[in-house]
């Protein structure tokens, strides 16, 4: 809780931090890298060169002033844990807190100027520090469960087994680990950081990839989605190294999994909906089933470009018989109908008709355009919020309202 002293600054002030949030957090990074250049293998520099992780730290301190303050209708607790998760699948430690911490409040001092006295320093340096306190201890607890003693024995190497060419541009590892231990059982949403290094000159990098394959299976599956260039965009830097330097017998160095989103939450019917590579979970979801819940009403609605464009489809036609209350709808926009397993429907994914003859649990995955509409389309259809889980495939600017 803020002190009695802080919240009324803090009140005051909020208006003008959030209308200054990603002019803050664009004057931090490049602070703290200046500082602390050995922090650049951490973060992701295609999210800093594209500006989601700036919007996304604005977005969540905001957020949290406002749930404080006790102005805020967005629920709290979903972005707290999309955070913690995040950040144990870096390795973040509690000392590197400080760090943010002290770059972050320069940031609010240089941007906002002399607007900053020392009162309202002090209130939001409590607020910083409240948000880094409550992140600490959810994140101690997580890296306890996962097993980890300190976040530096994060990661664990594992051998390449296979390569799978899914499409044109999605392959698939499975990994097993060189030590010979177990495999950790992962909850089906539940993703891995890859970390890889670049060379001398461009360092390391990490991304997260959510495990494709089924939790029992003894093996870990990651399904890569290779980016080209595009426009002024360049080629993505991790997926290009997956696809074009690592195959059968190299390594990798991978977190444990995590990730708070339950792609098979809930006993009732169950609603997957997806599009382009944002079918991995939806795929260990469907696995999962086939062991633990073989009857359980599920229904994938899934979107993509063509039918030879759509990763993983290889697996529908034995996911079809193995679940017998399984109901597949795809929407191709191309749709080569020869290819498909079930009838098809040609376009982008209509929200109307997507089935929802019972309460379902549903699970959305795929870019946040797609995520936005199919998640009002269902809002606007009674699905209450709270059934609706959503994966984003990056900063998540969903949850803190950002986007
Ligand atoms: C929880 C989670 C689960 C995920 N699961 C999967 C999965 O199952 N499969 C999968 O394929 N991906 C998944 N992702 C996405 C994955 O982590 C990576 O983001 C993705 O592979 C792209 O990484 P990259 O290094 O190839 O691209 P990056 O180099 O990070 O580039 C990303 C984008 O930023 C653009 N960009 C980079 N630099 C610049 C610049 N200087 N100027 C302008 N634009 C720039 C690039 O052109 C590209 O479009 C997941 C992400 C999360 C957070
Ligand atoms: C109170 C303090 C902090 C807040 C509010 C915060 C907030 C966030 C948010 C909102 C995200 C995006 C989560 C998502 O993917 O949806 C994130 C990711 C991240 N955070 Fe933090 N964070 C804090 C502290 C730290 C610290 C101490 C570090 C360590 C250096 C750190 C490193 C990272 C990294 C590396 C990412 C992933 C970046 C990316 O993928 O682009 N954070 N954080």
């Amino acid at each position: 809780m803020l002190s009695a002293a802080s919240a009324p600054i803090v009140a005051a002030t909020l208006p003008l931090v959030r209308s200054h949030g990603e002019q803050i957090t664009g004057n931090f990074y490049p602070r703290m890298f200046r500082a602390h250049p050995e922090l650049l293998n951490v973060f992701n520099r295609g999210n800093q060169a594209t500006g989601e992780q700036k919007q996304a730290l604005a977005g969540a301190v905001v957020a949290y002033a406002g749930h404080l303050l006790g102005e805020s209708t967005m629920p709290w607790h979903p972005i707290l844990e999309r955070i913690a998760h995040k950040h144990v699948s870096l390795g973040i430690t509690p000392a590197q807190y400080t760090i943010v911490g002290r770059h972050l409040l320069d940031a609010v001092a240089e941007v906002l100027g002399p607007a900053v006295t020392p009162e309202i320093a002090a209130a939001w340096d409590e607020v910083y520090w409240l948000f880094a306190c409550e992140l600490i201890a959810r994140e101690a607890r997580l890296y306890h469960d996962a097993g980890i003693g300190d976040p530096v024995d994060l990661w664990r190497t594992w051998r390449v087994i296979d390569r799978v060419t899914e499409t044109a541009d999605v392959f698939s590892l499975v990994l097993a680990p060189t030590d010979d231990g177990p495999v950790p059982a992962f909850v089906p949403g539940q993703y891995v950081s890859v970390a890889v290094d670049l060379g001398a000159d461009r360092g390391q990098q990490i991304r997260q990839y959510s495990l494709s394959g089924a939790p029992q299976a003894g093996t870990w599956r990651i399904t890569v989605k290779r980016l080209g260039p595009e426009g002024d965009r360049p080629a993505g830097t991790v997926s290009g190294h997956l696809h074009d330097r690592v195959g059968v017998g190299d390594t990798l160095r991978l977190s444990p999994p995590v990730g708070d989103i339950d792609a098979v939450a809930g006993t009732g019917p169950l609603l997957l909906v997806s599009a382009g590579i944002g079918v991995t979970p939806a795929m260990a979801a469907l696995e999962h089933l086939v062991v633990h819940d073989p009857k359980r009403p599920v229904t994938l609605v899934h979107a993509d470009r063509s039918p030879d464009a759509h990763p993983l489809r290889r697996h529908l036609p034995r996911l079809l018989g193995e679940l017998p209350n399984l109901m597949v709808q795809l929407w191709y926009e191309d749709p080569m109908t020869a290819l498909a397993p079930v009838p098809v429907n040609v376009g982008r994914v209509d929200a109307e008709q997507i089935p929802l003859d019972e309460p379902a649990q549903v699970h959305i995955c795929g870019p946040l355009p797609f995520m936005r509409y199919v998640r009002s389309g269902l809002l606007r259809r009674g699905v209450p919020t709270e059934r609706i889980a959503v994966e984003v495939f990056g900063p998540d600017l969903l949850r803190a309202g950002t986007a």
